[in-house]
C-alpha cells in the first residue's frame, strides 16, 4: 500500500565515468555523462517505473541508488538517512534494506552455488540466521514458497532451473534479508512474455504481502505500464518526463516519450489504423558528448530556432496539472503548445551534436516558429 511517507529522494543526481587514456600513464580524457541531474521521489510501497533506451543511465541511476556507485554530484535520501555520510556498520545495516533484483539471472547467481547455500550467505551477511539449523532451513523454505519454488529446489544449483525460476531465486535472495526498497533492473527482458507476466505478478503479490517498493527498470514501455503507479522517462542521463503511469501514457507529453509510445502498436486495428508514428531521426547520442540545451533537441520532430539548443529545460508542471507527487511533469520549453496541437512535428534532419559549453550550431527552419503561436 502507497503511504505518503517518502522513502527515497535524490537530488540533483549526478555520476559520470572518467575516460582513460594513455600508453604509459591513464590519462582523464573526459567523461561519460552517465546520470546527469536526476530528482526523484519515491514513497514507501508504491512502485516506481523507469523508461528509457539502452545506455540513456538506467542501470547506473538504480546502483548510485543503492550507493553501489558513487555519485558524483547530488544526493541520495534513504529512509531520511543522506547515504553519502555513511561508513561501515551503518552503511551496511542500510544495505540490508536495499535489495537489486537483476536482469541475467544466471550471471547473477553463483553455478557453484547451491540455493541453500546462496540464501544462508545472504542471510549471514546481515546475521539474519535464525537461532537453530531447522529454523533456518524453515524459513528458508518459506522464502522459496513465497516466490513459487518447491523446498526441494534447496539443494538444487542454478543452471538445473529455467530462465523464470531463476528469476524468482534471484527475488527469493532479494527477499531473504527483509528489504524495504527492491532496485529491479529490467526483471523480465530476458524471459519469455508468457513468463514475464507471472513473475511481473510475483513481484505484484510480493510487494502486498511484504509492503515493498519498487524501482522497476526497463526499456519496454508495456513492462512499466503493467507494473508502476508512478513513471520516470529517461533521455540521454536526465528525465524528460514523470507522472502517474496512467496519466503518462494516456497523454504523453514530451516529443521523446509521443516517440517511444508511437513505436507500440496497438491491439485493436481500428486505433492501431490512426496510430501516430513518429520516427526519430538520427542515433541517440553519445553521453561523453552529450547536445547542449535539451538533450533531446538533435532528434526532435517539434524542435524549435529558439531555446532548445541553448537552454536546458527543467521539469516542470503544465497549467491545470496535479501538485505535488501526483504531478505529471515535463522537461520541454515547448510543452503546452505541443500539447494543444498548435505546435505540429516537422521532419529533422539529424543535426551534427553540438556539445555543451560550445557555441551552438544555426536552428533548423521550421514550418511555424512558436513565437509565433504564441504571439496569437
Ligand atoms: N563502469 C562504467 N564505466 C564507463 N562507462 C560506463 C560504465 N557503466 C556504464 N557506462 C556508460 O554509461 C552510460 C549509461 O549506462 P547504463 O548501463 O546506466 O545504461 P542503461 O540505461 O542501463 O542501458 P541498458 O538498457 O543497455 O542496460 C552508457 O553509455 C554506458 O556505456
Ligand atoms: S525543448 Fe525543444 S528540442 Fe527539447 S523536447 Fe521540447 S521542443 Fe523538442
Ligand atoms: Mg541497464
Amino acid at each position: 500500500m502507497t503511504t505518503h511517507r517518502l522513502l527515497v529522494e535524490v537530488d540533483d543526481l549526478a555520476v559520470r565515468y572518467p575516460i582513460k587514456r594513455g600508453l604509459f600513464v591513464d590519462r582523464t580524457v573526459g567523461h561519460v555523462h552517465a546520470v546527469d541531474g536526476v530528482s526523484l521521489r519515491i514513497r514507501a510501497g508504491e512502485t516506481y517505473g523507469l523508461v528509457g533506451e539502452s545506455g540513456c543511465g538506467k542501470s547506473t541511476l538504480g546502483r548510485a541508488l543503492l550507493r553501489l556507485t558513487e555519485p558524483s554530484e547530488g544526493r541520495v535520501v534513504f529512509d531520511g538517512v543522506d547515504l553519502a555520510g555513511l561508513r561501515g556498520e551503518a552503511l551496511r545495516r542500510i544495505r540490508r534494506r536495499l535489495q537489486m533484483v537483476f536482469q541475467d539471472s544466471l550471471a547473477s547467481l553463483d553455478p557453484r552455488q547451491s540455493v541453500r547455500s546462496m540464501l544462508l550467505e545472504a542471510l549471514r551477511a546481515h546475521a539474519l540466521e535464525e537461532s537453530s539449523e531447522e529454523a533456518t532451513d524453515a524459513r528458508m523454505r518459506e522464502l522459496l514458497d513465497a516466490v513459487g519454488l518447491p523446498s526441494g529446489a534447496l539443494r538444487r544449483y542454478p543452471h538445473e532451473f529455467s530462465g523464470g525460476q531463476r528469476q524468482r531465486l534471484g527475488i527469493a535472495r532479494a527477499l531473504a534479508v527483509r528489504p524495504d526498497l527492491i532496485v529491479a533492473d529490467e526483471p523480465v527482458s530476458a524471459l519469455d512474455v508468457s513468463v514475464q507476466a507471472q513473475v511481473l505478478n510475483l513481484l505484484d503479490d510480493l510487494q502486498d504481502e511484504f509492503g515493498l517498493t519498487y524501482l522497476v527498470i526497463a526499456h519496454d514501455l508495456a513492462v512499466v505500464r503493467h507494473v508502476a503507479d508512478r513513471v520516470g522517462v529517461m533521455y540521454l542521463g536526465g528525465i524528460v518526463e514523470e507522472g502517474p503511469a496512467g496519466s503518462l501514457y494516456d497523454t504523453p507529453l514530451h516529443p521523446y516519450t509521443r516517440a517511444l509510445l508511437s513505436a507500440v502498436p496497438v491491439p485493436d486495428p481500428e486505433v492501431e489504423d490512426r496510430r501516430e508514428r513518429i520516427l526519430l531521426s538520427g542515433d541517440l547520442p553519445s553521453p561523453a558528448a552529450p547536445p547542449s540545451g535539451c538533450r533531446f533537441h538533435t532528434r526532435c520532430p517539434w524542435r524549435q530556432p529558439t531555446r532548445c539548443a541553448d537552454e536546458r529545460p527543467v521539469l516542470r508542471r503544465l497549467p491545470g496539472a496535479d501538485p505535488g507527487l501526483e504531478a505529471h511533469t515535463v522537461a520541454c520549453h515547448y510543452a503546452e503548445v505541443i500539447r494543444s496541437g498548435e505546435l505540429r512535428p516537422h521532419r529533422v534532419e539529424p543535426e551534427a551534436v553540438t556539445e555543451v559549453g560550445e557555441p551552438t550550431a544555426a536552428p533548423p527552419p521550421t514550418p511555424a516558429s512558436v513565437t509565433e503561436i504564441l504571439r496569437r
